[in-house]
């Protein structure tokens, strides 16, 4: 008997007929040569099966093409790219068409999807339609978190996946309704990494101002892991979260920016500034006009001095709360002062430790700083102005540092 073969296999150098039976003087490898044929005839079989079966299908799929069950397919599919349209321009609006036309039902969930899945929908307009503040389009934006899966991510690859997803609104009240559902989600997807979520919220912060300090130019002042790690301090409800987490973090922001969609160069940080920053600073005495040495902390909204680096309560805290700021002349370099406009008696509510460990009341007029180069003088300066500035977003964030760090652990 004879193989039964409608196509000429080519194989190996010699191209022939392949007869069924094994004549017996075939060497081994002329026996494996003759199998590996055989193989790929039955494969090349399958092949021709499933191109006939492809054939088939779209043979069908042009006869239907004249029937009215495609008529209408047609129809929809332009009623749903109009309807994307009229979103990107007005989002409400083009949800409203949807809905109306019978192409989107009006659920959360379904126009939650319909977001996510994004096809053809621009990122602004995606961003805009989220942020609202009607109890629906909360719901949407929970429904919207919710499609986002964040199991196993760390942080800064779940914020790379959420901020790619559209685009964040510049209105501080919106920014916060979302970075919240974001924390939100986050922790549900990764219990116990964080104690709460206001700590996944406020950490999250810290890596997009981080983000900003490492990458855009016009910032001088690039943090070292070091700071990013002092700089989150306490956030854990009281406790510090693990160094090796934070170092990982810094790292993955330091190869690699966020990619935001829609960038015009106007990154978050420029919606909400934020101006912690520690470091060596001269302080003119108060009663007794000495300079001391001291190390300063500026975080949520309070000018903290400290001894040394390693103390842990510092020697004073200044509120800046209705306090300005100028630049002044003196002996000593780079100077700058803080005082109460039009008020030049009062003394500054302030409190400091005494050095038999009392905390009492400041007794300052005015705070007079010097600064150890005019650059540190502008930086200080510019961070104590926009920690007076009253930012509504930097406040909420300082408020929520605030609960997080005077939370005690147990
Ligand atoms: C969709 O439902 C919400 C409340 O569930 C309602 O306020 C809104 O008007 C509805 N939208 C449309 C286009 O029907
Ligand atoms: C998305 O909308 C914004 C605001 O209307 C616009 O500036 C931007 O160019 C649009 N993006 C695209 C890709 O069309
Ligand atoms: C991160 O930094 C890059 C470079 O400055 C910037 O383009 C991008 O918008 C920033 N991302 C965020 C989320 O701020
Ligand atoms: C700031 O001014 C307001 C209104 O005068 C006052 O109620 C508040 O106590 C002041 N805060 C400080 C820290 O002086
Ligand atoms: C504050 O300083 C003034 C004079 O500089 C002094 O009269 C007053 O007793 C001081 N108050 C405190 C609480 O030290």
């Amino acid at each position: 008997r004879t193989l039964q073969i409608d196509t000429e296999i080519k194989s190996g150098e010699r191209g022939k007929m392949l007869p069924a039976q094994l004549p017996d003087d075939l060497t081994p490898e002329e026996q494996q040569e003759l199998e590996n044929i055989r193989r790929r005839k039955q494969e090349l079989q399958e092949d021709i099966q499933r191109l006939k079966d492809e054939i088939a299908e779209v043979t069908s799929e042009i006869e239907n093409l004249g029937s009215t069950e495609e008529r209408k397919n047609m129809q929809r599919n332009k009623q749903v790219a109009m309807g994307r349209k009229k979103f990107n321009m007005d989002p409400k609006k083009g949800i409203q068409f949807l809905i109306e036309n019978d192409l989107l039902k009006n659920t959360s969930d379904d126009i939650a999807q319909f977001l996510y899945k994004g096809e053809g929908l621009n990122k602004t307009a995606i961003g805009d339609y989220l942020g609202e503040r009607d109890d629906f389009n909360i719901q949407v934006l929970h429904a919207f978190v919710e499609l986002h899966e964040f199991t196993d991510l760390n942080l800064v690859q779940a914020l790379r996946q959420f901020l790619w997803s559209f685009r964040l609104p510049g209105e501080a009240q919106k920014i916060d309704r979302m970075m919240e559902a974001f924390a939100q989600r986050y922790c549900q997807c990764n219990p116990g990494v964080f104690q709460s979520t206001d700590t996944c919220y406020i950490l999250s912060f810290a890596i997009i101002m981080l983000n900003t300090s490492l990458h855009n130019p016009n910032v001088k002042d690039k943090p070292t892991v070091e700071r990013f790690i002092s700089m989150n301090r306490g956030i854990n409800d009281g406790g510090d979260l693990p160094e090796d987490l934070l170092r990982n973090l810094y790292d993955s922001i330091k190869n690699e920016p966020f990619k935001i969609p829609e960038d015009d160069g106007n990154d978050l940080t420029h919606t909400f500034f934020n101006p912690d920053r520690e470091g060596w600073l001269l302080k003119l005495g108060g009663r007794v006009k000495t300079w001391k040495r001291r190390w300063f902390i500026l975080t949520d909204n309070c000018l903290y001095y400290f001894e040394y680096t390693t103390d842990k309560e510092p020697r004073g805290i200044i509120p800046l709360e209705n306090l300005s700021i100028k630049e002044v002349e003196d002996k000593k370099p780079n100077c700058f002062e803080l005082f109460i406009p039009d008020n030049k008696d009062q003394v500054i509510k302030a409190c400091k430790t005494e050095a038999d460990g009392r905390v009492v009341e400041g007794n300052h007029t005015f705070y007079r700083i010097s600064a150890p180069t005019a650059e540190e003088k502008d930086e200080w300066m510019n961070s104590i102005k926009a920690a007076i500035s009253r930012d509504p977003f930097y406040e909420m964030l300082a408020a929520r540092k605030k609960k997080v760090s005077s939370m005690k652990r147990h």
